[in-house]
């Protein structure tokens, strides 16, 4: 199959076009992205030179070059990983990400419509069912309530891309998937910016009192987790894809200091993220039936091995730590601790 995959120099993106390559599941990867601060051609070191890869530089709200792009490759499939990904960065600034994740998954849409593609894979989260009391779980039908403007703009996407489903019969499935963690995840998420804090003996800001829960899925389960959506699963259906790993973050980062042999007394609390959803929690049944796919990565074990992969890759964060990061860090953090 030939794909399309936008997105692809980010953290899920460049993990699924490594899988597309090594796998030799693909006749041809074309990865178009724009390299926003999240984007890294050095996450696809491994197969830039590859003969069944290409990369566009490239923005997904770019009409004429998505409708080129489109007509020129003429792929079996488009996976749309392509997002501004950050919820505190959308509290800080929506518009970007208003602007990438609803006009530009109308882009791709309309690009698709046109050339009237057999498949459509948009990648959305397990956020856009907001916070979930225990003991409940999401499934597929349970009701949208996004609490930032992240959640809010992939939630709006993801009623985007299933209107073409019912409107115009383009086939779109969505998946939803739950927080990922591995290697090449930029550390504005939870897991890489604790572990590389706790590398460089900095402080590690806890939001609130830290007990709000997410579901860990390891980067690779979910890169499985799409291939099985395209392969076996229906277009016009919606796919949760959880961990399967319920943890408070405050145990989370003490599993990290454990294993780095560094004092919890590194560990400050902050003032809590406005709107801060309590808890995540899903069910991938559905996918689960339908396709054979279940979550492989025990939690332990691959939060070790991102650990040894932050630790063996020094250069890889110092350089997406410099620049624009440091600006990001103090905007976020500055005069929080409490
Ligand atoms: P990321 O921030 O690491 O990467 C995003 C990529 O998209 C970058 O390469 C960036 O350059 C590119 N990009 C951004 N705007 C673009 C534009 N306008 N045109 C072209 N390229 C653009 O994100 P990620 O964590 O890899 O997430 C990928 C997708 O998975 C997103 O859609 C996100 O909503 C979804 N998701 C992420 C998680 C998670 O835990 N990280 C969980 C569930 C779903
Ligand atoms: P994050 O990785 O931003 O993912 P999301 O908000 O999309 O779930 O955050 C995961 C959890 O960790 C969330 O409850 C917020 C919390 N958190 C902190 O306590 N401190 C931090 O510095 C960050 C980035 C997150």
């Amino acid at each position: 199959m030939k794909f399309v995959v936008t997105g692809g120099a980010g953290f899920i993106g460049s993990a699924f076009v490594r899988l597309l390559i090594g796998s030799g599941r693909a006749s041809l990867v074309v990865n178009l992205d724009k390299l926003t601060y999240a984007g890294n051609p050095e996450n696809l070191a491994a197969v830039a030179d590859h003969p069944r890869y290409r990369f566009v530089h490239g923005d997904i709200c770019d009409q004429s070059l998505v409708n080129a792009l489109i007509e020129e490759t003429r792929p079996d499939v488009l996976v749309n990983f392509a997002a501004e990904s950050h919820v505190d960065r959308s509290i800080l600034s929506p518009e970007p990400v208003f602007e990438t994740n609803l006009r530009g998954t109308l882009t791709l849409l309309e690009a698709a419509r046109l050339h009237k593609l057999p498949r459509f894979l948009h990648v959305s989260t397990d956020e856009v069912y907001g916070s979930i009391e225990p003991p409940h779980e999401a499934d597929e039908d349970f009701p949208l309530r996004a609490s930032s403007p992240y959640s809010a703009s992939k939630a709006g996407s993801d009623l985007l891309a299933l209107s073409y489903f019912v409107t115009y019969k383009l086939p779109v499935t969505v998946t939803r998937a739950s927080n990922n963690y591995g290697p090449y995840q930029f550390p504005e998420k939870l897991i890489p910016l604790m572990i590389s804090n706790a590398i460089e003996d900095q402080p590690l800001p806890i939001y609130g009192d830290g007990m709000q829960i997410r579901d860990w899925l390891y980067v690779d389960d979910h890169c499985r987790a799409i291939l099985a959506a395209i392969e076996r699963g229906r277009p016009g259906e919606i796919y949760n894809i959880g961990g399967s790993r319920a943890l408070p973050n405050v145990e989370v980062v003490q599993k990290i200091l454990a294993a780095l042999g560094k004092p919890e007394s590194l560990m400050q609390t902050v003032k809590d993220r406005p709107g801060h959803d309590r808890r995540y929690a899903l069910s991938s049944e559905k996918l689960m039936r339908e396709t054979g796919w279940k979550p492989e990565m025990p939690f332990e074990q691959g939060l070790r091995a991102t650990i040894e992969w932050y630790r063996a890759n020094p250069g890889w964060v110092a350089r997406v730590k410099s620049g624009e990061y440091q600006q990001y860090y103090q905007r976020n953090y500055e005069g929080r601790a409490v």
